[in-house]
């Protein structure tokens, strides 16, 4: 089976994204990193275009050992020598050297002929060659070059000692059926092509780049050149973890494999996004926060009979540890049953359904339920044994900086409504003020905290409090999505407390 060379250039024309500039030691803590993922190549940047880029390029080149180091060139002697003095400690060096040829850049950017052009791409390998071994040749905005042209200019670099031709999609403006055609003409009309490996370079604009490059591969391309999660000038390039687990999830189509270790894809995807401050979408493939959560009922269901229902990557394979299982709204009892079971609650089918019914309360007001709020859940049900004499039927606060704050509340007790109005220093004492006058209990609040059990902006607060009366302490605990709800329902908790002891 045949091996795709993964060439990474996150350090180059990821680090190219506006706004994600690395430093040294960034690059360098990147670079290990990807090392460790087993890629073949690591572009580590542009050396001649800032010092900073060069003692990057540098510091990759003497720490990494087992990939081929990389650093990009125009196809200028100023800019090959300090490729070529980055590279020097590099154990694997290898330049990268570029020049357009397609006409839009050839006439409006280089105001240069086609001629000029060839000649300046064979004197630049031949330059390049004299300093390092491997060598790279990038066409320019390839996908947008005459064809004839482009295999003129590959057969010359070929000739002229370049080991890998790099075909770009520099704008990201081909499509798969087309790009694969281009690859797979530079096959039939290159005479020398078999001496060099295909490589493909694509960019994201219309959203294609991993089609593209797959389509480059189906066709013959043999490298590919992509960057953790997808980073690089404007929409980015082809991402990595996207092409690695197409190929391998797909290997019987495509017929080739990469020596990835895709164990090491998440890791170093946060790493990237943290490093860069590129946050990766929740609904990113392979790396995205949601990659491997179910939320729907029917898919948890499927998911728990059996994985492969709705799930063609496992988890654990790219190196993502997170609990499959979304629980909200749309889960079903099945999934809820499990997480319990997990939570090391056993419990009765009767209790199970009680617990249920709150979840689905819960997962109405909570976008994403945590496991923290379902032990809330259990436990409230545990405490909620004791007679509830008083339970919370509506409340109303009115509270601002300049009016005192006022509680409305209504509680409900054997089947009656108890009405109570009070004012306090804040809205908590006033609702308590107002229970007070609804129960006939004169409370001494001795301790009150409000803690938030879970995370999200929509987190439930957990109200602990304890309170003294007719000369005893008792405690009240609560959660909800509203604090004063969870204030309410902890003090609640306490009076049913001194009502169950008298
Ligand atoms: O997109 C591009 O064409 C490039 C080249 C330098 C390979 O990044
Ligand atoms: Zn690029």
């Amino acid at each position: 089976m045949d091996k795709i060379i993964i060439f990474d250039t996150t350090l180059r024309d990821g680090e190219q994204a506006p706004g994600a500039a690395l430093n040294q030691k960034e690059k360098l803590d990147i670079a290990f990193l990807l090392e460790r993922l087993g890629v073949d190549v690591i572009e580590a940047g542009f050396p001649v275009s800032s010092p900073g880029d060069f003692e990057a390029v540098r510091g990759v080149a003497r720490e990494i050992k087992k990939c081929a180091v990389c650093g990009l060139s125009r196809a200028i002697p100023k800019d090959i020598d300090a490729a070529s003095q980055a590279l020097k400690k590099a154990r694997h060096p290898r330049i990268h050297v570029f020049l357009a040829t397609s006409k839009i850049h050839m006439q409006y950017k280089l105001k240069k002929a086609e001629d000029e052009i060839l000649r300046l791409a064979v004197k630049a390998i031949g330059y390049a060659r004299n300093l390092c071994d491997d060598i790279e040749f990038s066409p320019e905005d390839a996908s947008r070059t005459e064809k004839e042209f482009l295999y003129r200019v590959v057969e010359a670099v070929i000739k002229a000692g370049a080991k890998t031709v790099n075909i770009p999609d520099t704008v990201g403006y081909a499509e798969p059926k087309e790009f694969g055609e281009l690859i797979k003409s530079l096959k039939d009309n290159v005479p020398n092509i078999q001496k060099a490996v295909i490589s493909v370079h694509c960019h994201n604009d219309l959203g294609l780049a991993v089609a593209n490059s797959l389509s480059a591969v189906q066709n013959g391309a043999r490298q590919v050149e992509c960057t953790i999660n997808g980073i690089g000038e404007r929409a980015g390039n082809a991402s990595m973890e996207e092409i690695v687990m197409g190929l391998k999830v797909r290997r019987s189509s495509f017929g080739v494999k990469t020596f990835i270790h895709t164990k090491e894809i998440y890791k170093t995807s946060r790493m990237v996004s943290k490093l860069t401050g590129f946050v990766v979408a929740p609904n990113k493939a392979i790396v995205g926060l949601n990659a491997f959560r179910h939320e729907s009922g029917i898919h948890q269901d499927g998911v728990l009979k059996k994985r492969s229902t709705y799930e063609i990557i496992k988890a654990e394979d790219v190196g993502f540890k997170v609990e499959g299982m979304v629980l909200g709204k749309h889960s079903g009892r099945h999934a809820f049953k499990e997480r319990l079971k997990k939570l090391g609650f056993t419990l009765t089918g009767i209790e199970v359904d009680e617990a249920f019914e709150k979840f689905k309360l819960l997962a109405d007001k909570k976008k994403e339920i945590f496991n923290d709020d379902i032990t809330a859940i259990v436990q409230e049900d545990i405490e909620g044994k004791i007679p509830e004499v008083w339970s919370l039927d509506t409340f109303m606060i009115s509270s601002g900086n300049r009016i005192q704050p006022t509680a409305k509340i209504c509680l409900v007790s054997k089947r009656k409504i108890f009405e109570g109005v009070a004012s306090g220093d804040g809205p908590v004492d006033a609702c308590y003020k107002a229970i007070e006058k609804i129960t006939r209990l004169k409370c001494q609040l001795l301790d009150y905290s409000l803690q938030s059990v879970t995370r999200g902006e929509d987190a439930q607060g957990k109200v602990a409090l304890r309170l003294k009366a007719k000369g005893r302490e008792f405690s009240g605990s609560a959660s909800s999505t509203d604090i004063i709800e969870a204030s309410i329902k902890a003090f609640l908790q306490a009076i049913n407390k001194i009502e169950f002891k008298k």
